[in-house]
């Protein structure tokens, strides 16, 4: 099929409820990627970190202000995870948490970053480290990109400001300018600096969508990572009892924006969000086989995965073997091979790049451009 991929395109294919045309959609999204960089997908382990943050952000589960337990591991946590990545040649890690500008928390991250680049991995690279803690002052960014991370996540939740001011705090800690501005500073860090927004939010429309499509490839973003928006239940904006799709339409959405990403976006890296999973036991699954090509398995100690609650994910974790026993657990839902993903990789539709670090290929491009 032919699609229409300005901004009037965008909206109309994200309005869409003919089923045969969404088939249709995701389906084609799946041809591009394997026309584009292959059946290939690329693991990161996800050790999410801490979820103590400063900040209040409306919709999260870990904001400041709500009343939860709060952890954060030891670095002998942080660097048993690793080794276990490292041992399974998942090839790279991603260090996720809140943000803290702390120096102690500033200087655990560095330390860390440095001891998980020299963890053996026998003939494969040392581990890529993506880093997903915020925004941080620009020397903060250098720091820890010269300690030996290289890819960085910071999700711009929306490109419409006026829709960033309704679901964050009205106040400086909360800034879409300065996002934007970290956004920037990443790049010029040097990292591959990814981003990305939540799908089928209250006050969010079709067109806010499309223009946070186009939003990533004006700003040339190698990979992105955005998944459902998730009601948690002791939030503001639940509270406000704003209306936004129900859970179907949500994970249609979901899949259909990964869609249209790759077809606009064709070698860039795009993860099956976690968030997917919340609405369908198969979700990330649907998500690779809809154009996406990283899967992040969690590797937090499980008694601590439970605690990093941005949205309910009960669901999810209610099926883990693993949450509440011993420790240096693989949950069958987060790590290949996959019960429900077995068929898909057995057809070959699915191929899991093993020890490597897995770059897009727009981001390698990137690279050798500026060599010249
Ligand atoms: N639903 C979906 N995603 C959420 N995040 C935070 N709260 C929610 C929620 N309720 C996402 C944000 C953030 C990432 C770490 O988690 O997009 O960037
Ligand atoms: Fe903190 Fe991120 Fe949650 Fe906002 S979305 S409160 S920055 S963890």
């Amino acid at each position: 099929m032919n699609y229409n991929l300005d901004r009037e395109g965008l909206v109309e294919a994200l309005e869409c409820k003919d089923p045969a045309f969404n088939k249709a959609l995701l389906e084609d999204a799946y041809k591009v990627k394997v026309a584009s960089i292959g059946p290939v997908v690329y693991l990161r382990g996800l050790i999410e970190i801490s979820n103590i943050c400063s900040k209040n952000c409306l919709y999260c589960g870990i904001r400041r202000d709500i009343h939860c337990p709060r952890y954060e591991l030891t670095d002998e946590q942080v660097l048993q995870a690793a080794a276990m990545a490292a041992q399974r040649r998942f090839g790279s890690v991603v260090i996720q948490g809140g943000e803290r500008k702390d120096k102690a928390f500033v200087a655990k991250i560095t330390r860390l970053v440095k001891a998980i680049k020299a963890i053996d991995t026998g003939d494969d690279p040392p581990l890529g480290i993506t880093l997903s803690l915020g925004e941080q002052p620009r020397e903060v960014y250098d720091e820890w990109f010269d300690a030996g991370a290289h890819r960085y996540l910071l999700r711009i939740e929306t490109s419409n400001p006026d829709l960033y001011r309704k679901i964050h705090p009205n106040d400086d800690n909360h800034s879409y300018d300065r996002r934007l501005k970290a956004l920037e500073d990443l790049k010029a860090a040097g990292y591959q600096a990814g981003t990305g927004a939540m799908i089928g939010m209250p006050y969010q429309t079709a067109a806010d969508m499309a223009d946070d499509l186009l939003f990533y490839k004006s700003f040339g973003a190698p990979m992105i990572g955005m998944g459902p928006y998730n009601p948690h239940p002791d939030t503001p904006l639940t509270h406000s009892g704003a209306q936004f799709p129900s859970d179907d339409e949500r994970f249609m959405l979901g899949l259909k924006m990964i869609a249209l990403l790759r077809l606009l976006m064709p070698d860039i890296n795009i993860a099956a969000a976690t968030a997917l999973e919340v609405l369908n036991p198969r979700g990330r699954e649907l998500g690779i086989m809809a154009g996406a090509n990283v899967f992040m398995p969690n590797i937090t100690p499980s008694e601590e995965m439970v605690k990093y609650n941005l949205y309910d994910r009960k669901t999810i974790l209610k099926d883990c073997p693993s949450v509440g026993k011993d420790d240096n657990h693989i949950c069958k839902n987060c790590v290949f091979p996959f019960c429900s993903m077995g068929e898909n990789m057995r057809e070959g539709k699915i191929v899991v790049g093993y020890g490597q670090w897995g770059d897009s290929k727009a981001a390698l491009r990137e690279k050798s451009l500026k060599k010249l």
